[in-house]
């Protein structure tokens, strides 16, 4: 299982901590596909745009004839989306009027660890802070969340994540498809009870049975036959993603984490752990208006090797209306190779009994214990295993800082979908990933952690510091 029986559950206990009356399930299609709406700036001058958020308690209509309340970044389950460029300066003035601390973390990107989001670096209820976010990497689909810490988990759960889309010339030049055909997704999942509202159990895996799909149910998407891009983003607590097309349709993967990929990919599924972000076109073209093509979630979470269907998003192809003048070119990003490391380290995403759920190297996460020193420009490559054990866990790793490129996965090399920059890897039990990064630019303590959020929420997470 991905990640049955923790902290000594057995199925029963597992029943009665779970015990909440679920709402009704919904009818799949039922309700369209929302885009998370884009913020405007509050103002800009040459080299910056200024942004204000305020995070707060509203009521939602998750589920059709519910009222849900949620904790969101302006108010919605999905924080409006900053759309960034490259070379240009954003500063956000994030308010909290939620009744407990947060911590702005903008997953992906390089920034000063005074703006990063540091889980003891908090915003109190009723104060604001101001973040500064450089903007000095390549166009990517970045997201901000919550990383209050012992807050985050629930925090991200109740609605605290939205897209934050980083744009820049060279990606602008490909005319891959944009505008209206070109839609973030954040997938989520939710246990909800029969008054509609959200229920917050750590380790809840089995309990989050409803799938949120931009924070509906299972909505469906009207598109014409044309391409579109979308940017897809595993935003929920534990659960893993593995997307399929219809009957196993073929699309284009065009980028992961940390931007486009080395060149276009044909794939015929999208695997996203927690944490990470995959892009895809869709050529709808190739379907007679009419059609209905059902993205599922074939993910099984009690056994990853018997697939399942869980619905996701209902594509409904409709007559195109105009031309279609985007393209999906056979280079999209040269990726140069990085410079030689100097340092090999090992990240065992360990797992050991009740006292000491999940750790790594052994260690619970401790704002004050620095684990790794790294001078400043160097280049490392980290050996990150998920060792077998009695009950397979799946894990990840994400830095913050950088992006990393995947080396190698039990010694094989990753395929085109692994090949561009990432900042979360999957690591699956029995498996060892060696990825390599430069630690280049700021100095400070950064983080990094398993993105399964309850794993982290309860110690599994690390302190690296860059040093002059
Ligand atoms: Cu997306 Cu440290 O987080
Ligand atoms: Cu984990």
């Amino acid at each position: 299982t991905d990640h049955a029986a923790h902290l000594g559950h057995s199925g029963t206990v597992e029943t009665v901590a779970n015990e909440v009356t679920a709402a009704p399930p919904v009818t799949p299609f039922s309700v369209p596909l929302p885009v998370p709406p884009t913020l405007a700036p509050t103002s800009t001058t040459a080299d910056t745009d200024f942004y204000e958020i305020t995070s707060r308690t509203a009521a939602e209509e998750i589920l059709p004839g519910f009222s849900t309340e949620i904790h969101g970044y302006g108010g919605s389950y999905i924080g409006p989306t900053i759309k960034a460029k490259v070379g240009r300066r954003v500063v956000v003035r994030h308010t909290n009027q939620l009744p407990h601390p947060t911590a702005v973390h903008l997953h992906g990107a390089h920034v000063p660890a005074s703006s990063d989001g540091f889980p003891t670096d908090v915003i109190d209820t009723g104060a604001t802070k101001t973040y500064e976010y450089p903007n000095n990497q390549p166009a990517a689909t970045l997201w901000y969340h919550d990383h209050a810490h012992h807050h985050e988990t629930e925090n991200i759960y109740r609605g605290l994540h939205g897209f934050y889309l980083l744009e820049d010339p060279a990606e602008a030049a490909l005319n891959l498809p944009s505008g209206e055909f070109d839609i973030p997704v954040l997938l989520s999942d939710a246990n909800i009870d029969a008054d509609g509202q959200l229920v917050f159990i750590s380790l809840d895996e089995y309990g989050r049975t409803t799938l949120l799909t931009n924070g509906r149910p299972a909505p469906y998407f009207q598109v014409q036959a044309r391409r579109y891009r979308f940017r897809f983003l595993n935003a929920s607590n534990m659960r893993v993603f593995n997307l399929v097309l219809g009957r196993q349709e073929r699309f284009t993967q065009i980028a992961g984490d940390g931007g486009l990929l080395p060149a276009p990919a044909t794939v015929d599924k999208v695997l996203l752990s927690a944490g990470e972000r995959a892009e895809i076109v869709i050529d709808f073209s190739r379907y007679a208006p009419g059609t209905q093509l059902v993205l599922n979630n074939t993910r099984n979470l009690n056994d990853p090797s018997r697939p399942v269907a869980l619905p996701v998003l209902r594509f409904d192809v409709v007559a195109r209306v105009g031309q279609d003048t985007s393209a999906v070119p056979a280079t999209l990003r040269a990726h140069p190779p990085l410079p030689a490391a100097t340092r090999v380290r090992d990240v065992v995403l360990s797992y050991h009994t009740a006292a000491f759920p999940f750790a790594i190297n052994g260690m619970l996460f401790d704002p004050n214990r620095v684990d790794y020193t790294i001078r400043r420009g160097s280049t490392e490559i980290w050996r990150i295993t998920n060792p077998v054990t009695p009950v397979a866990v799946y894990h990840n790793l994400h830095l913050h800082l950088v992006q990393f490129r995947i080396l190698d996965r039990n010694g094989v090399p990753p395929g085109p979908a692994e090949s561009g920059w990432k900042d979360t890897v999957f690591v699956a039990p029995g498996e060892t990933v060696r990825i390599q990064a430069t630690f280049t630019e700021y100095l400070g303590k950064y983080l990094y952690h398993c993105h399964v959020q309850d794993h982290a929420g309860t110690g599994m997470m690390a302190l690296f510091e860059t040093v002059a």
